[in-house]
């Protein structure tokens, strides 16, 4: 298993302000700082953005913030990850805390979208996380040994690259990222737990994600567990996106 540095944004149910064009334009030109950066828009945007990549010289990539755990059929409102992939976005974010909670997918459910994005070449960015209740009962572990583990076991496919984002529930979207040791923990947990379930050559990031913002980046970015960041309302403005960036870059 090798360890590699990626950077994520999604953009949930929301555009940039400043428009597409001048978010990518600012995405333009980066020197290259050896991982990718993603970008994941609401799906109606996967293709202008696939469009805007090009243009970019691959600055960026793309990814579909979900991907049905179906392929094809009686399926209203689903989009397949065989046709995310088709539009040429690269990477599905699958089972992010807010499709668990709002729209009620399962560890299982998550399982089966595992699969077919990997069986679509796409690489998942599989998100997982304890609420506050479940950090104050002291069961942080357990709940992330179970999400990993149930899922994994029911995707039952060999991830050559595969990206596990760690995102407390309670830290998204409020301002109140977590702690350096919380994160170690966590992170070194869901490493422990993925290492026996993936190739021996697979390229693994585990990144983070909860109130990420330009000015905690630096630090978190400091811990030898973290890879990276998945990024919610910071992600929204190019100049704070790109702040994460250089900081990740260090
Ligand atoms: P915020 O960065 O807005 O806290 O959102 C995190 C997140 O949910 C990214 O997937």
């Amino acid at each position: 298993m090798t360890r590699e540095k990626l950077l994520a944004a999604n953009w949930k149910l929301n555009l940039p302000a400043e428009g597409i064009g001048a978010y990518c334009s600012a995405m333009r030109g980066r020197p290259n700082a050896g991982f990718d950066l993603v970008l994941a828009p609401p799906a109606p945007f996967l293709e202008l953005l696939v469009r805007e990549s090009k243009e970019a010289g691959e600055g960026f990539a793309v990814g579909a913030q979900n991907s049905s755990q179906h392929d094809s059929g009686a399926f209203t409102g689903e989009v397949s990850a065989r046709m995310i992939a088709g539009l040429g976005a690269r990477y599905a974010i699958v089972g992010h805390s807010e499709r668990r909670t709002i729209f009620g997918e399962n560890d299982e459910a998550v399982g089966l979208k595992l699969a077919k994005a990997s069986d679509a070449g796409l690489v998942p960015i599989f998100c997982v996380g304890e609420s506050q209740e479940t950090r104050d009962a002291g069961n942080t572990l357990d709940w992330l040994h179970r999400q990993v583990t149930t899922a994994m076991a029911v995707a039952a496919r060999s991830f050559p690259r595969l990206v596990v984002a760690y995102e407390p529930i309670w830290a998204i979207g409020t301002g109140r990222n977590a702690k350096n040791p919380e994160i170690r923990e966590a992170h070194q947990a869901i490493a422990g737990l993925v290492a026996p379930l993936v190739p021996a050559d697979c390229r693994l990031s585990i990144l983070y994600g909860g109130s990420v913002k330009a000015d905690n980046a630096a630090e978190i970015a400091s811990l030898e567990e973290v890879d990276g960041f998945l990024v919610g309302g910071a992600s929204l403005v190019s100049s704070s996106f790109l702040a994460i960036w250089g900081a990740m870059r260090g």
